[in-house]
């Protein structure tokens, strides 16, 4: 069975929409198929926010209870602790040593969080080459992430296709999983990514009131005036939000909604009804599943327990055989 791998950094207690639209459908759609691994990491967290190690235990358990909310099954997907799994950091250390640090200065995210305030710590330039060993330490195929993510997986199959030249074959090459059409997200704000910090989010575990309050308070064409101006479709976040949260059998009705937006024959206040109706009825089981999780905190301990332990064997497992091809396990 091949094997997929996505992370996310505990930073916060709670998913989003964009989040969910972004990667956690990709993964969910594949934990039939594929074997899953989801590192909660904690080390990629503490590149950004080591001044908030208080609450990584708090978000870790908010994070789980979204992952099981969602649907993802823990009989098919490893749960585990990055900084549980100390062996990452061996091989991080490894497959920097292979890097140019170029090749690290020039990641697009870098420069992001140093515009938005990070301090410029070695262990924040070191965040892409610890991602490559969480893809790579359980020999990952394929890595669902949003698109800002994508040089990142790249970088970590362009460092497993060097190590394996000079040493021998270990790494499949991993390959980003990106969603179609749409790409990011909007936040309900219409700026270009949903963000907690930004507060133009709307969350997994937020309860149907919220949805409606956020959603009739939504951005959407600046430029219409009233309902008889006609609309902008194309980046209208009222709209992008329909085309990732519907199903098929609403796709009639969204496009109708669209031709007549387009012609100023329909209210914004009726399109956001609508929305509010197609967003509560994809989060309503997710909402069901919270509440079964938020009773039985000790499971989700036990799920990330077991989780970390079967994580670590696996990671046990490559480094031995990098140790082994690299000639550096000197006595065995
Ligand atoms: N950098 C990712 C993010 O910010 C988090 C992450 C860390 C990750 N390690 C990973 C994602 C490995 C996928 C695979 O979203």
């Amino acid at each position: 069975m091949k094997r997929i791998l996505t992370g996310d950094r505990p930073t916060a207690d709670r998913f989003h929409l964009g989040n969910y639209y972004g990667k956690l459908k990709n993964t969910l759609s594949l934990q039939d198929e594929y074997e899953v691994f989801i590192p909660i990491v904690d080390l990629h967290a503490l590149t950004t926010h080591f001044d908030q190690t208080a609450k990584l235990a708090e978000n870790i358990r908010g994070l789980m209870l979204d992952y099981l909310a969602v649907g993802l099954d823990p009989k098919k997907v490893t749960f585990f602790i990055q900084s549980s799994v100390p062996e990452v950091l061996e091989l991080a250390f490894i497959l920097g040593c292979l890097t140019p640090r170029s090749i690290i200065a020039k990641q697009p995210a870098l420069k992001e969080k140093l515009d938005q305030g990070a301090q410029d710590t070695v262990g924040l330039f070191y965040y892409p080459v610890l991602m490559a060993a969480d893809i790579l330490l359980p020999k990952a195929n394929l890595v669902p992430v949003g698109k800002d993510q994508k040089a990142h997986v790249e970088y970590a199959k362009d460092i497993a296709q060097k190590f394996n030249n000079l040493y021998g074959e270990v790494f499949p090459l991993p390959e980003p999983m990106i969603p179609p059409d749409i790409g990011t997200l909007p936040g309900t704000d219409g700026q270009n990514k949903m963000s907690k910090s930004l507060n133009n989010a709307i969350f997994l575990s937020d309860s149907s009131e919220e949805v409606e309050k956020k959603v009739m308070s939504m951005y959407t064409d600046p430029n219409r005036v009233s309902a008889t101006t006609p609309g902008k479709v194309e980046g209208n976040p009222v709209f992008l939000y329909l085309d990732a949260f519907s199903n098929e059998s609403e796709k009639d009705q969204i496009n109708k909604y669209k031709n007549l937006y387009r012609a100023g024959q329909v209210g914004d206040i009726e399109v956001k009804k609508y929305l509010v109706k197609i967003l509560n009825e994809f989060l309503d089981p997710i909402r069901v599943r919270r509440a079964e999780f938020e009773k039985q905190p000790e499971l989700i301990d036990k799920i990330l327990k077991e989780g970390t332990e079967k994580a670590r064997i696996e990671a046990q497992k490559t480094l031995s055989e990098v140790k082994r091809v690299m000639k550096i396990d000197y006595f065995s």
